[in-house]
Order: structure tokens, then C-alpha cells, then sequence
């Protein structure tokens, strides 16, 4: 096999934090020493580095200034990665918080977000969901028109003023180019209205007495070409023509989702900025209003992945190496338990050593995780030196859709979460312990 014997260090670190750095041949993240911090806090290791969240959501929002002159706003997508002090990030910062049902609302409310900062999303919100945002939220966004009903219903018992103003989930016909796990704008998809439903659930919301105020479509999840995202933003502007005309009805918030890719692999590199996608979002809009004589609405963004997957790192220790046939294992204390992603959508990732980074890579290694069953492959035929047991691998891009989907797969304890900002460390959530994994259980009569 061929193998990329160039400096693996060079093409691989800008997938990592900004300030990430080697520093006689150690690799460090906002100034601290990996290995040092793996050593203090064990691995599998998960840290998020602040200044990094910080520099994608700047990037947001300039792109929005620059690109969109009417009024805009960003919710970070909670079910990317929700922890009381990711909350906390987004709530001070200013951004509207998705949750998806009442779980990730206890969580943002804990955190301190204000009611205007939540917005509800969700396929199937159930009575608790649905109770749990009519108490908190002051945005949900309806799926379907039995949600709508239990909605109505929920408004007439209500004793709260302010009933969230909601948001019509469109399903535009058409999904962006992904995985299809995570394709979600097609027209067989569950999620969201089909044109005719928006126009129902719209006179039903009306007559009703409730506030609707926004469109919402989401057609999908890590896409690198924003190009269907037009013909969805022709139809929803189609759309709002004929709800103008019928209803009487615009939005005052038109939400074309997030979902917007991440490069995960040095194979990825070059990748479309923010910037590019927001700019190819704001521009059509602009023109399909113009062309429709409508005024700009407010352009809301829905980030989870851009926001937050470079900002994250797994750091893991290796436990064993195995030469088989044909392949060199590296077998490592985590895997799926904490990252399915490479199982269910063969997510690609990258590592590099946090020992000696810069060494030149020897053959390629496949690098799995101790659980058991075959799928449990992080990494395929990844070009690495040579690795020895006991070393350190840090994967970068891993602070999205990772810790949120971790299990606790063959008494698997989910990994502590460190935060680094400013030359300071803070342990934001404890690895679980033995003890954890039977805390819940019950035994059974004597
Ligand atoms: N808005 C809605 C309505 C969504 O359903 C999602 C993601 C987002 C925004 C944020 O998408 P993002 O910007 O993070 O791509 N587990 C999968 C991803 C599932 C995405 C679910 N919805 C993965 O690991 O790739």
C-alpha cells in the first residue's frame, strides 16, 4: 500500500483547536500539554477548547453582517453536544439553544437560558415535551398537525402569557447531499409539513389565536454543497407568496436550518468557509425576494456541527497492537461506546501521536476500540509511525454528534469532558464510574 510518508503533523493539525501547536515534539491544545492532561484526567479524554467555539460562531456572525443586511440570528443545535457548561457557552453568548424535547430544555433552562433563547425542535415531541416547552421556550418549531392540536389544546389551559410563537417545519421536497441517515428535507422523509400541511397548520394555528412567525425546513445534516438549499428556498418563498395572498400571513423569521459540513480528514482539506455557505444562503434569499416582491425576512441559522466539531478532541491511550494478515491494529480504550459515528455512517477520521507528532508515518494502522464486535473500527488504514503500546492518539474534530450519541456499550464508562480557556482547565463533566453503571438498576425479590 502506499503510504504518505510526508509530515503527518502538517496536514493533519489544521483539523485540530486553533491554538494547537507541537512544541518540542509534544502536541498542546491552548498551551497545555496533552499527555499532561490525559495523565490528570485519564482517557478516553474529551476536551473542547473555548477559543475555537468562540472563532466559528465569529465567524457566523460576521458572514451574516457582511453578507445579509436585513436582521439575522444563530441557535446552536443542541443535540451536537449539550452539557450544562455547552449551554452555558451558548446562553452567554448570546444564541438561541435547539433542544429536542424536554431532556435537553432541563438542561438549557439549568444552564440559565432565558426563555427567548429556547427553541424546540423534535419529530415526534411528546405530552412532556410538549408541557416542557409551553413552560420554558419561547420558540417551538410544530412537525406535524397532531402536534399542532395538542398544541392548541395546551394553549387553552395555559396559564402562561406568553405561549411560545411558533415555527412551521417545511419539508421542501429535497434533502442536500449526506449520508442518507442524515438526510431529512426529502420528500419521504418523516421529518416536517409538506406544502399543503404548512398551509393547513397555518389557518389552524390563525384561527386558533396562536402566533406563528417563522418558516423552518432543515434538509439535511453535514453537507459540503449548499446548492439545494436553493430550490428549498425558492419553494418556501413560493410558498410565503401564496400565504401572503391567502392568509394574509409572512414569516418574520425564515430559518433554512443548519446542518452546514465539517472537514473531519486531511483528505477533506481544502473545505468551503462559513463564510461561503452563508454567503450562497443570504444571496439567494435576497434575490428570491426580490424577484417575489417580498421584504427580506429575518435569516436564522441552526449550526450544530460547524459550531462545535473542530473544537472538540478524543484523546485515547493504546492499549494493544496486533499485526494480522495484512493489517496493524491499534487497539484503543475507547471506540464505539463513545464515538458510533464511524459505525453508523462510516464517518472518516483522522489522529496524529501526542508523543513526537512529527514523525513520519511507517504504514498505515487500523485503530479500534476494545469492544466487542468487529464494526468497532474508528479509524481505517490511517498512516501512522510506529505506534507502542501505552502511547497517546489524539482524534481531532470530535466535539460534535460523538459524546451526545455515546453509550455505555460492554459496561463502557463514559469519557470525562475537560474545557480549556485562557491557559485554564475546568473539568465540565466527571467520567462515570463503575458504581454509574448500575445506579439506575434494580435488583429483583428474594
Ligand atoms: N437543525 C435541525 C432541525 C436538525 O435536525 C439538525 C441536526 C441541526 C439543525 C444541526 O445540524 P448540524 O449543523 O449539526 O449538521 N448524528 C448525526 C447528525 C444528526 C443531525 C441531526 N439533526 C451525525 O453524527 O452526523
Amino acid at each position: 500500500m502506499g503510504v504518505n510518508t510526508n509530515n503527518l503533523a502538517a496536514t493533519r493539525l489544521p483539523l485540530f483547536p486553533l491554538n494547537t501547536q507541537i512544541k518540542d515534539g509534544r502536541l498542546l491544545i491552548g498551551g497545555f500539554s496533552v499527555e499532561e492532561l490525559a495523565q490528570e484526567f485519564g482517557t478516553p479524554l474529551y476536551l473542547y477548547d473555548q477559543s475555537t467555539l468562540d472563532d466559528a460562531l465569529a465567524q457566523y456572525r460576521a458572514a451574516l453582517q457582511a453578507e445579509y443586511p436585513a436582521q439575522s440570528g444563530l441557535t446552536y443545535a443542541g443535540k451536537a453536544f449539550l452539557s450544562l457548561a455547552m449551554a452555558q457557552w451558548a446562553a452567554r453568548r448570546g444564541l438561541m439553544i435547539d433542544c429536542t424535547g424536554a431532556g435537553e430544555i432541563t438542561i438549557a433552562v439549568a444552564a440559565g437560558a432565558m426563555p427567548e433563547q429556547l427553541l424546540v425542535h423534535g419529530v415526534s415531541k411528546s405530552w412532556e415535551d410538549l408541557q416542557a416547552a409551553v413552560a420554558h421556550a419561547g420558540t417551538l418549531v410544530v412537525d406535524h398537525l397532531g402536534e399542532l392540536e395538542r398544541l392548541i389544546e395546551l394553549n387553552k389551559n395555559s396559564s402562561r402569557l406568553n405561549f411560545p410563537d411558533l415555527w412551521l417545519r417545511l419539508r421542501p421536497g429535497m434533502a442536500v447531499e449526506t449520508h442518507s441517515y442524515t438526510q431529512t428535507g426529502q420528500d419521504d422523509s418523516k421529518f416536517g409539513l409538506s406544502a399543503l400541511e404548512f398551509l393547513q397548520a397555518l389557518e389552524k394555528a390563525q384561527k386558533a389565536g396562536l402566533r406563528v412567525t417563522g418558516l423552518h425546513f432543515h434538509q439535511g445534516s453535514h453537507f459540503h454543497d449548499p446548492t439545494p438549499i436553493a430550490p428549498a428556498l425558492d419553494l418556501a418563498l413560493d410558498l410565503i407568496v401564496e400565504t401572503r395572498q391567502s392568509l394574509g400571513w409572512m414569516p418574520q423569521t425564515l430559518c433554512p436550518g443548519g446542518g452546514w459540513g465539517t472537514p473531519y480528514h486531511e483528505d477533506d482539506l481544502p473545505h468551503q468557509t462559513i463564510g461561503e455557505y452563508v454567503r450562497f444562503v443570504a444571496q439567494h434569499l435576497m434575490q428570491g425576494c426580490r424577484e417575489r416582491n417580498l421584504p427580506l425576512p429575518r435569516l436564522h441559522l441552526e449550526p450544530g456541527r460547524s459550531m462545535v466539531a473542530r473544537a472538540g478532541v478524543a484523546v485515547y491511550r493504546v492499549e494493544a497492537v496486533k499485526r494480522t494478515a495484512t493489517r496493524r491494529w491499534l487497539l484503543l480504550d475507547g471506540g464505539m461506546a463513545d464515538n458510533p459515528r464511524p459505525a453508523l455512517y462510516r464517518a472518516r477520521y483522522t489522529a496524529l501521536p501526542v508523543s513526537q507528532p512529527e514523525r513520519p508515518a511507517t504504514d498505515a494502522a487500523w485503530l479500534a476500540g476494545p469492544y466487542c464486535e468487529s464494526g468497532d473500527v474508528l479509524i481505517e488504514a490511517l498512516p501512522l509511525p510506529e505506534i507502542y503500546p501505552g502511547e497517546l492518539l489524539a482524534v481531532p474534530v470530535s466535539g460534535a454528534y460523538q459524546l451526545s450519541m455515546a453509550s455505555n456499550y460492554n459496561g463502557a464508562r463514559r469519557p470525562a469532558v475537560i474545557w480549556l480557556k485562557g491557559g485554564k482547565v475546568t473539568l465540565i463533566r466527571q467520567r462515570e464510574s463503575l458504581e454509574d453503571l448500575y445506579r439506575r438498576d434494580l435488583p429483583l425479590p428474594s
